[in-house]
């Protein structure tokens, strides 16, 4: 019932085909589509197909190495001054990955720490009053990989701790 949640995995070998922007608009408005705190939205959203750019975020750490394969990043920012920005962002990529998934696309949650946030900023001519949040590289899938959840009963403290 639930399989388009559980098919959602990370996906991080792609084809070389490219990704329309209609099918990345689909997944934006999937991504506008996530709750936000008092409904701010403070989100914004970076669509890099320039291959140089790619590779240069793809350097920014070893977990984003896929930036420079996928023919797509999206990178999620977020407005520093919205003191529920993390939270936002991260319901809103986690549609970007549900839509890219259902879309018969593969994706990645790429997260940035402090260290990368001006380094991308520089990269994308993003302003200060945004925070880097995460990168999703995004392509047609060249590796497959089963739905599952990974529910743990222990995890799950019904009443009280
Ligand atoms: C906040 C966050 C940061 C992540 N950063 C990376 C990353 O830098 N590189 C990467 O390859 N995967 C990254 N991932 C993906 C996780 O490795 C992945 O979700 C996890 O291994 C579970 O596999 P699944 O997504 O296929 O269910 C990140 C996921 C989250 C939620």
């Amino acid at each position: 019932m639930l399989d388009f949640i559980y098919k959602r995995r990370s996906i991080r070998k792609y084809g070389p085909d490219p990704v329309s922007d209609e099918l990345i608009t689909e997944m934006l408005k999937a991504a506008m589509a996530a709750p936000s705190a008092r409904n701010a939205r403070p989100w914004e959203f970076i669509v890099v197909r320039d291959a140089e750019t790619r590779r240069a975020l793809s350097r920014l750490k070893q977990g984003a190495r896929m930036a420079a394969d996928a023919p797509v990043v999206i990178a999620v920012l977020g407005d520093r001054g919205n003191r529920w920005m993390e939270q936002d962002c991260a319901a809103a990529t986690e549609n970007l990955l549900l839509a890219a998934a259902n879309l018969g696309l593969g994706a990645v949650w790429v997260g940035l720490r402090d260290e990368h946030d001006a380094p991308v900023r520089e990269l994308l001519g993003v302003p200060e009053k945004y925070r880097a949040f995460c990168l999703v590289p995004v392509g047609y899938p060249a590796e497959e990989k089963e739905p599952r959840t990974q529910y743990e009963k222990a995890k799950v403290h019904w009443g009280r701790w």
